[in-house]
C-alpha cells in the first residue's frame, strides 16, 4: 500500500516538474544560441569560419546515428562543460564549452531535458573541415592544457542580484566574450574582456564604458532596446550579431535582458581608440566630398540619419572603433539590418564596392571617423584592400 502511494506521488510530483525542467531547458537553449550554430531544426550545416580553416557544427538532435541520441545525460554534461565527447573525443572550441563551462548544473540538466525532447533529424555533417595540422583532434589536449580553466561562475558578492545574474549570462550561456574579447594567436581571450576583437572580417566593438569606442553613451535600456530589437537611437545590428539577436537575445525575457545592460554598463572602460586623425586635412576634405555624394541622402548631411530607417554615423560606437574593418565592410558589401519580431522587415544599406576605389573609401571613413564629434585612427587605402581582398575570396 506504501509504496503504491509513494509511486502515486512521485508521478504526480514528477510530470510537472518534467515539463517545467523541459520549458527552463528551452529557455537556456536560447541564452545559449545553440541553434545560431546547430541550425534551425539543431540538425547542424552551419558553417564556421575560423582562422585555421572550416568547422561545421554538428547535428544535435535526437538522432541515434547522425545526432546524439545515443547521449547520456553525463556525456552531454561533458561535451558542455569540458568540452570532451563520448569516448574521449577532444571538442573544438569553436563549440563554446570555454564558456559554458560556466554554467551551474542545474541549467545543463535542464537542458539536456529539453535536447531529450528534440525531433531526432537525419543528417551527417563533415564536422572537421580545418587545415592541416589544426585537423587533429589530439592538439586540442594542447590547446585546453594552455589555455582552458574551467570554472563554476562565481558571484560577486559585492555587486547586486541583477548585475551577476547579467554577468552569469554574459559570461557563461550567452558567451559575448568569443567575440567581444580580444583574441591571441592561437584563438584564446587575451586583453580586456569584451574590449573589442577582430571576427573574419568583422569587429565585434568595445562593450566596456568607454565614451569613444564602448557603451559609455548608451543607457541601460538603450543596451536592453538593441539587445531585444536589433536596433536603437545609436546603432542598428547586423552580421554576426545579427544573426545573435535573431536567434539568442532577441527571444530572452525582459528581467535578463536588463541584467546584462546593468551588467555591461558596470564593465570598466577600456582605453579607447587612441585618439582622432591628424595632418589628414586631404584626406578629409575628399571625405566629405564622397559622403556628400553617396551617403548623405540616407544619413543626412549632419550625420544623425533617420532614427528608425537609417543608424546615426555622429556618434555611433561602431564607426569610432580602433579597427575600421567592420566600417569597411558595410561600406564595401552593404548589409541587411536584422529582422526581429518587433521588426520584421530590415532596411538596406547598399554596397559601394563597384562605385568606389580603396582610397576613396579611406578617405570616407577617416572623414566619417573624424567629423561630427566622432575621433578615431586614419584609415589607408592599404587597410580598405585587405578588407575589400578578403570580402572577395569569402564570395568565392
Ligand atoms: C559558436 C557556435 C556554437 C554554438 C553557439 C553552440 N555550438 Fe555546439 N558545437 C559547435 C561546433 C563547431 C561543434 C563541433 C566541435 C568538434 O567536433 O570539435 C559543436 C559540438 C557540440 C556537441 C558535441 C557533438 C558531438 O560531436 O558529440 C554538443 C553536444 C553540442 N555542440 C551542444 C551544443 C548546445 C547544447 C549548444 C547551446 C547551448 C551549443 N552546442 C552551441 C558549435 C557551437
Ligand atoms: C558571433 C559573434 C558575436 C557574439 C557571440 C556576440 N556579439 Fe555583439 N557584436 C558582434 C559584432 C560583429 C558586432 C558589430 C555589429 C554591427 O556592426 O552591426 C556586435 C555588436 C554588438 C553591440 C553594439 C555595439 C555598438 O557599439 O554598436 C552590442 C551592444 C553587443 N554586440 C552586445 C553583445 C552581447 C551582450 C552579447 C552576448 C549576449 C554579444 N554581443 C554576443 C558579434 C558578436
Ligand atoms: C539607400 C540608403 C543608404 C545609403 C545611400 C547609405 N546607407 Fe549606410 N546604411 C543604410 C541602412 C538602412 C543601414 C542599416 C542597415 C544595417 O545596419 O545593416 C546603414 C548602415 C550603415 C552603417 C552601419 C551603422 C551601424 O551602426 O551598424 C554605416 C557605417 C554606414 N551605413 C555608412 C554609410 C556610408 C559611409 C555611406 C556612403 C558611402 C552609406 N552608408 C550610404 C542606408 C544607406
Amino acid at each position: 500500500m506504501r509504496q503504491v502511494l509513494l509511486a502515486v506521488a512521485f508521478a504526480v510530483v514528477s510530470s510537472p516538474a518534467c515539463a517545467a525542467s523541459v520549458d527552463a531547458g528551452r529557455y537556456q537553449s536560447v541564452l545559449g544560441d545553440c541553434e545560431g550554430c546547430h541550425g534551425k531544426n539543431l540538425a547542424g550545416g552551419v558553417e564556421l569560419m575560423t582562422p585555421f580553416g572550416k568547422l561545421v557544427a554538428p547535428n544535435i538532435t535526437s538522432d541515434k546515428q547522425t545526432g546524439i541520441g545515443n547521449y547520456t545525460a553525463e556525456n552531454f554534461r561533458r561535451a558542455m562543460k569540458d568540452g570532451v565527447g563520448p569516448g574521449g573525443k577532444r571538442l573544438y572550441p569553436a563549440m563554446p564549452y570555454p564558456a559554458y563551462a560556466k554554467m551551474s548544473d542545474a541549467d545543463i540538466a535542464d537542458l539536456w531535458a529539453y535536447f531529450k525532447t528534440v525531433k531526432p533529424v537525419r543528417h551527417a555533417v563533415d564536422v572537421n573541415q580545418l587545415r592541416f595540422p589544426f585537423n587533429l583532434r589530439f592538439m586540442m589536449r594542447g590547446w585546453n592544457m594552455l589555455f582552458f580553466r574551467p570554472a563554476l561562475y562565481a558571484a560577486d558578492k559585492a555587486k547586486s542580484a541583477a548585475w551577476n545574474r547579467g554577468a552569469y549570462i554574459a559570461t557563461g550561456p550567452a558567451h559575448c566574450g568569443t567575440c567581444h574579447t580580444p583574441k591571441g594567436f592561437f584563438g584564446a581571450d587575451k586583453g580586456l574582456a569584451l574590449s573589442g576583437a577582430s571576427l573574419q572580417g568583422w569587429f565585434a566593438p568595445d562593450l566596456t564604458g568607454d565614451p569613444t569606442t564602448g557603451l559609455g553613451g548608451w543607457s541601460a535600456a538603450e543596451v536592453a532596446e538593441y539587445l531585444k530589437t536589433g536596433r536603437n537611437a545609436h546603432s542598428i545590428a547586423s552580421g554576426p550579431m545579427g544573426e545573435v539577436i535573431e536567434h539568442s537575445t532577441s527571444r530572452m525575457n525582459g528581467a535578463d535582458l536588463r541584467s546584462l545592460a546593468v551588467y555591461l554598463k558596470d564593465l570598466p572602460a577600456s582605453p579607447g581608440n587612441g585618439g582622432g586623425a591628424s595632418g589628414v586635412e586631404a584626406q578629409m576634405k575628399s571625405g566629405a566630398g564622397i559622403y556628400r555624394m553617396n551617403c548623405a541622402a540616407c544619413h543626412s548631411l549632419d550625420g544623425r540619419g533617420d532614427n528608425i530607417l537609417f543608424p546615426p554615423l555622429a556618434g555611433n560606437a561602431l564607426v569610432r572603433q580602433t579597427s575600421a574593418e567592420t566600417l569597411a565592410r558595410v561600406v564595401l558589401a552593404g548589409s541587411k539590418a536584422v529582422a526581429t519580431r518587433e521588426t520584421p522587415t530590415g532596411p538596406g544599406m547598399p554596397s559601394f564596392a563597384w562605385k568606389l576605389n580603396d582610397a576613396q573609401v579611406a578617405n570616407l571613413l577617416t572623414y566619417i571617423r573624424n567629423h561630427w564629434g566622432n575621433r578615431a585612427p586614419a584609415v589607408s587605402a592599404d587597410a580598405v584592400k585587405k578588407i575589400r581582398t578578403s570580402l572577395r575570396s569569402a564570395s568565392h
